[in-house]
């Protein structure tokens, strides 16, 4: 049998070489517990003494004991360290980083057609104009001979009009609500009225079956053309948020006389001329004119004591022309790449 000196070298030899290998605080605590538990090789040792003589005992015993210190002090500083490693470790497995960008939340926003709708309808109603809403479905009177459209006038053509049964259309125009206001109330009458219309034409970059408008209309004694003027000029300022520089050409619309469509210096080149406004300068926003008398005698709206005006704007045009977007398609496509431009 080796010497007790050689057995408490070999296990000091052997603590050190295992203390090495120990890379869990699990490692170290069962490492403890086999050295100096209770049935432990240091306790081992300390019971090997009993072999020994009365002067070796007491300097093999402060031998083990130093021993016994030298590991504890090992396993207590290992310890440390590892658990230190290992709650490192945790924090940066588990814990939350918040230096890390947040995840944002989709928010849902209204469409770019109703962001339009909305800044034109506040303009409008800030100008006194309450909104009334007409039908998408109505019928040949309201959406035409209320109107004053000839019984034989091109744009009630099966090529331009969606006809549904019995004398029923999809509404081309929102000036069906004209009709309707025109027949429903008496003067004073300031309206506008958005809403959906369609016509059976070809769908593409420039047009569409389904699009927007929103009319607006004043009947009142002493309502003139200079007033329809003033009313347009200050409309367009604020949607376009400076003053804008406007053109009014004659135009023809059936159920106004005299009959124009407004046109605003281009927003994209300041009028020097580009694609947007074919290089003429200018972009057409809107049609409008005095309310027919007919129209108003359909009404029974007196033309000699009453007179109006009217006007029917694009939306689509509108977000158009303030966007530069070059297919009226995508407001129907439901991209959301294309939405989500729209804040
Ligand atoms: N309803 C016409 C259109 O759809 C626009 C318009 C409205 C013109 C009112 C004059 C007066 O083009």
């Amino acid at each position: 049998m080796s010497s007790l000196h050689e057995q408490i070298e070999s296990l000091r030899t052997s603590f050190h070489q295992e203390l090495k290998g120990a890379s869990s605080v699990k490692d170290l605590d069962s490492l403890k517990t086999k050295y100096l538990g209770k049935k432990g090789s240091v306790q081992t040792l300390m019971q090997e003494l009993r072999h020994c003589s009365s002067e070796e005992r007491p300097v093999f015993g402060q031998v083990i004991n130093d021993l016994k210190e030298e590991i504890t002090s090992h396993c207590t500083h290992t310890l440390d360290r590892l658990q230190r490693e290992e709650l490192a470790h945790r924090i940066r497995e588990e814990s939350l980083d918040p230096t890390l960008p947040g995840k944002r939340g989709f928010l849902g926003r209204s469409h770019p057609i109703h962001q339009m709708m909305d800044k034109v309808l506040t303009i409008l109603s800030g100008m006194g104009f309450s909104i009334q809403y007409g039908p998408d479905v109505d019928t040949e009177h309201y959406n035409f001979g209320g109107l004053n459209f000839a019984p034989d006038h091109p744009a009630r053509d099966m090529q331009d009009t969606f006809h549904l049964n019995e004398g029923f259309l999809l509404r081309t125009h929102t000036s069906n609500v004209q009709v309707h206001a025109i027949e429903s109330f008496t003067p004073p009458i300031r309206m506008v009225a958005p809403g959906r219309c369609f016509r059976n034409e070809d769908i593409s970059a420039r047009s569409h079956v389904f699009f927007h408008q929103v009319e607006g209309f004043y009947i009142d004694k002493g309502v003139s053309f200079a007033d329809l003027l003033s009313t347009m000029e200050s409309f367009l300022d604020q949607l376009f948020g400076i003053k804008v520089e406007t053109r009014f050409r004659p135009s023809y619309f059936p159920f106004v006389e005299p009959g124009m469509e407004v046109d605003v210096r281009c927003t994209a080149c300041k009028g020097s001329g580009c694609r947007l406004c074919k290089h003429s300068g200018w972009l057409e926003i809107l049609g409008a004119g005095m309310i027919h008398p007919n129209v108003l005698k359909n009404g029974k709206i007196d033309p000699e004591v009453y007179s109006g005006y009217a006007w029917g704007m694009g939306i689509e045009r509108l977000v158009i022309l303030q966007t530069g977007i070059p297919d009226i398609r995508l407001f129907t496509q439901n991209d959301l790449r294309f939405l989500s431009q729209f804040s």
